[in-house]
């Protein structure tokens, strides 16, 4: 928990003076995305504008100003198509509507002009996997009945067993449970993730060309890209083959052990025509959300036809060590590199434990495990809240783009507290009650100290938030210099003014415990250990004040050596 008093502690002697960024032009020929800042929007849970306690298109829009000072070159949305929000809006039953509870497509082509006059562009979610079972397709594939061209847009097959009793293969959901279930005609069809997420079957035609219209349906809206839902997923062999007793997703993403259902080859024919799609366009780009086991894996979905990034998990996934971050580092560097692409680093998401709450844990402790009925007492808030400020100043230096996760600049950890009777995420039920699931960091944003629901909104928050929510708000620390806030607001500066374009960066050796790099005219360094000298220069952002002169434990800095 941090308060102001806490806050001023934070205050670096070294740190500048809170300026505004006017969105500097790009230099000419670089696509914008290879170097953006882009700022993840949970819309349900970022800013409600009209007080039903869920958040919505035109909190988001009041929101604007808030996002250019921060200094984003662009937004994510999640998704905020019609969906029965079974699991928030990743459940799509109508790809080309928006919510009632969000807005309108009116009001979202508003918040494109809006935010594009701000100078900012805004990516949309595509989820093709997999429709809603509230989907017209899947509604049409239960009355078409058996071999019917309707079921054939899915995976539909009849059990084993005697009766069909069984389902048809051993597949697990992602979310826990059989990956199959039984509709009356005792047909079964398959659901990678939730029972109500039918997954699509895209070796037919009718699946190839809806989503061929739908890169095109946004980008006529103003849509400037596409982040794209678990890419991996997308082809299944027709055989349908057991995975075995053993199987355990975690396990083969760990090992890169082969599987019948993710990571397939003959996914990348299906990217190839959708770039050619979006190459119809100037200036697209299309992010694939792909969680695979090695960066030779993931650099397969970065050729030059194929999506022009890919979130870096690995980088994500690393615990708080000298070597193993910065060998992701340079893998994700080479990999990316080798096909003519960048990394694109990411530290928190809509479906990970904040990372602030993640390095507050020792090493070696599943953060997501923990959420349910971990030791509470091996959290250490304050050692999770310095190596998250660390983390942002290491990110934010590196080449590539940037993903941020809303709320990551104020330091929110994850809301670990909620009670199981409001959790809201299908992972909760369909585990069998053995992980807490995701809501606990989509608890909505504070915007103010106190007040109804700390500024989200008039009615209250679809999920709780926490009482000491408010000292992480916006109001708690816009202007405090030392805030997260700040900080992150001046190295989105910096980066821009030194980073951004000065191209490759070169390792230097401070030590073991120090992950030091130069970038043009910035040398960054991590501190992992305990406190160092610093070198000569002029530091023109620290996330931790000097120590007598010297970078402190858990701290990063930069500094201007040229
Ligand atoms: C992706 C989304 C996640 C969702 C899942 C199924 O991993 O990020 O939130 O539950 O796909 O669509």
């Amino acid at each position: 928990v941090i308060g102001q008093r806490e806050l001023r502690r934070w205050t670096s002697p070294f740190q500048v003076a809170a300026r505004r960024r006017d969105n500097p032009p790009m230099p000419e020929n670089t696509p914008w995305w290879r170097h953006a800042v882009v700022y993840q929007v949970y819309v349900r849970s970022f800013a409600d504008g009209n007080g039903d306690g869920t958040g919505d298109i035109a909190g988001l829009r009041s929101r604007l100003p808030y996002l250019r000072s921060l200094g984003v070159d662009a937004i994510w949305v999640n998704p905020w198509y019609e969906s029965p929000l079974n699991d928030g809006g990743y459940d799509v039953a109508d790809y080309r509507e928006i919510h009632p509870q969000f807005g309108t497509l009116e009001e979202a082509k508003l918040l494109i002009e809006d935010a594009n006059q701000a100078g900012i562009r805004v990516l949309v979610d595509l989820v093709p996997n997999h429709t809603s079972n509230e989907h017209r397709w899947f509604e049409a594939a239960l009355a078409a009945g058996p071999g019917s061209s309707e079921r054939d847009r899915y995976h539909f097959l009849p059990g084993r067993g005697e009766h069909g009793e069984l389902p048809p293969n051993d597949w697990k959901s992602v979310f826990g449970g059989p990956a199959w279930t039984k509709v009356p005609d005792d047909e079964w069809y398959l659901h990678l993730f939730d029972t109500s997420q039918p997954d699509l079957n895209w070796s037919n035609q009718d699946v190839r060309e809806e989503f061929d219209g739908c890169p095109r349906y946004g980008r006529d809206r103003g849509a400037a890209g596409f982040r794209v839902d678990v890419p991996p997923a997308r082809v299944k062999p027709p055989a349908y083959p057991d995975v075995g007793e053993d199987y355990d997703r975690h396990h083969e993403l760990s090992t890169g052990a082969e599987s019948p259902m993710w990571d397939r080859d003959g996914l990348h024919e299906i990217v190839r025509r959708w770039r050619s799609v979006l190459d119809e366009y100037d200036d697209t780009v299309m992010i694939a959300e792909a969680w695979v086991p090695s960066w030779d894996r993931l650099s397969l979905y970065l050729r030059p036809d194929e999506y022009h990034q890919a979130f870096d998990f690995h980088f994500l996934g690393s615990e708080w060590d000298p070597s193993r971050i910065s060998s992701r580092i340079k893998q994700a560097v080479e990999k990316a590199g080798s096909v003519g692409a960048v990394p694109t680093w990411v530290l928190s998401n809509h479906d990970v434990v904040r990372h602030a709450t993640r390095y507050a844990l020792p090493n070696g402790i599943d953060s997501k495990h923990w959420l349910l009925d971990g030791d509470r007492s091996i959290l250490d808030t304050d050692r999770g809240h310095r190596r998250a400020r660390a983390a942002a100043l290491l990110m934010l230096a590196l080449p590539g783009s940037v993903y941020l996760y809303q709320g990551e600049e104020l330091g929110l950890p994850e809301v670990h507290e909620l009670p199981t009777d409001v959790l809201d995420d299908p992972v909760w039920e369909r585990s069998g009650h053995s992980e807490k699931g995701r809501d606990g960091c989509r608890v909505p944003i504070p915007w103010s100290k106190d007040g109804s629901s700390f500024g989200f909104g008039e009615g209250g928050s679809w999920l709780p938030q926490p009482e000491w929510w408010g000292d992480y708000a916006v109001e708690a620390q816009d202007g405090i210099p030392g805030s997260t806030l700040e900080l992150y607001r001046d190295a989105m500066r910096l980066r821009d003014e030194h980073l951004r374009d000065a191209g490759d960066l070169t390792w230097l050796d401070d030590g073991d415990a120090v992950l030091s790099f130069q970038k043009g005219d910035i040398r960054c360094m991590v501190n992992f250990g305990d406190p160092i000298g610093l070198p000569d220069g002029e530091v023109l952002l620290a996330s931790e004040p000097s120590d007598e002169g010297r970078l402190p434990t858990d701290a990063a800095v930069w500094i201007k050596t040229a």
